[in-house]
């Protein structure tokens, strides 16, 4: 079991595949990129199966998602998948990805075993998304949505950021469409995990004022506070059913005392939070001369590492400090 100093048990299992984007997301990456992982560093897809396996049969993981960057750059995603698949204790898939290339992969993804996904996109207006990842892609994400949709990839979740000034309006409008299309939405607020060091709590949109902007339009029911447990988004009815809307407070209403969570980034490094300041190299382990049979050595090294996850994310902490990789870095 991965289990923390404070009790706390994680479950769920973040794995980034990759710190390359196809977008440049002004509250996540500069325009002009950022310094890619080099190819040795990543783990391969043989790597990652293996840890993937070690989580789920010899510490208690049962939900994976795939993350990054964007992990649909990944040329091994669909070969990964169907392999986690076929293990003996075949945990729960997702995928949080930008949508782009869904259209091509969804019906793949879905066949290899992927359970469902989750598409970030934060505007329904093709300009301001363009402002907002750098990129014309507007269109891409909206065909990617459906596809995941046609292949099963159910539920299907939207992900959105509202940023001020950009869309902090078009929450109702949002809502509006996820409801017309199947799709669940949930808002995220904006976290200090930029890679330009740019975030502002006066600035940002926060959780109250999301759902003010909601119930301009719509009737909000909450869900039910004993319904949240560990999942960070809490849940309103819409308009009394049966469609619902999340709303993720990792700023103003953190959810860390019930983090059932456990990341790897794409070069193997151990996080217990996307605000830790300390990594744990599983990835040197791995590739230690005579680890290739030794699972129970990279079992002990990852329960230590949970060991230490700290109480919260410290984000209230006068003395806090954004850690030093940004959250595509990380793995959202
Ligand atoms: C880092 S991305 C990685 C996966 C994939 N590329 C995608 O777009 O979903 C995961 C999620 O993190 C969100 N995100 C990135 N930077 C953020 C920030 N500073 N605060 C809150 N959410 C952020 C994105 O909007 C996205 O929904």
């Amino acid at each position: 079991m991965l289990i923390d100093t404070y009790g706390r048990v994680a479950t769920d299992l973040r794995v980034s595949l990759t710190d390359r984007c196809n977008l440049r997301c002004t509250y996540c990456m500069p325009e002009e990129g950022l310094q890619w992982l080099a190819k040795p560093d990543l783990l391969t897809d043989d790597e990652i199966v293996r840890l993937i396996r070690i989580a789920v049969t010899r510490l208690g993981v049962t939900e994976v998602r795939f993350t990054g960057g964007e992990p649909l750059l990944r040329p091994g995603l669909v070969g990964i998948v169907e392999r986690v698949a076929a293990l003996e204790s075949r945990p729960k898939m997702s995928l949080t990805t930008n949508g782009i290339g869904l259209g091509r992969t969804a019906g793949a993804l879905k066949a290899a075993g992927l359970d469902r996904v989750n598409v970030s996109l934060d505007t329904l207006r093709p300009d301001v998304f363009k402002t907002l990842t750098r990129r014309d892609r507007h269109k891409d994400v909206i065909a990617g949505l459906e596809a995941a949709r046609d292949a099963g990839l159910t539920p299907v979740k939207v992900n959105t950021v509202l940023m001020p000034g950009l869309n902090e309006d078009e929450a109702p409008d949002l809502l509006a469409w996820a409801v017309e299309h199947g799709y669940e939405l949930r808002f995220i607020e904006q976290m200090p995990l930029d890679a330009q060091h740019g975030w502002k709590r006066d600035g940002m949109i926060t959780a109250g004022d999301i759902l003010a902007s909601l119930r301009t339009r719509f009737e909000l029911t909450p869900e039910g506070s004993q319904e949240r447990g560990s999942a960070p988004a809490e849940r309103w009815i819409v308009d009394g059913g049966p469609h619902r809307v999340g709303v993720i407070a990792s700023v103003t209403r953190p959810f860390c005392s019930a983090c059932d969570r456990t990341r790897l980034t794409a070069d193997g490094q151990v996080r217990t939070c996307l605000f830790a300041t300390e990594e744990t190299d599983l990835r040197a382990a791995l590739r230690a001369e005579g680890a290739e049979s030794d699972d129970e050595n990279i079992a002990r090294i990852w329960k230590l590492a949970m060991w230490g996850k700290k109480a919260g994310s410290g984000l209230d902490d006068p003395s806090f400090l954004q850690p030093e990789r940004p959250m595509s870095a990380i793995g959202g």
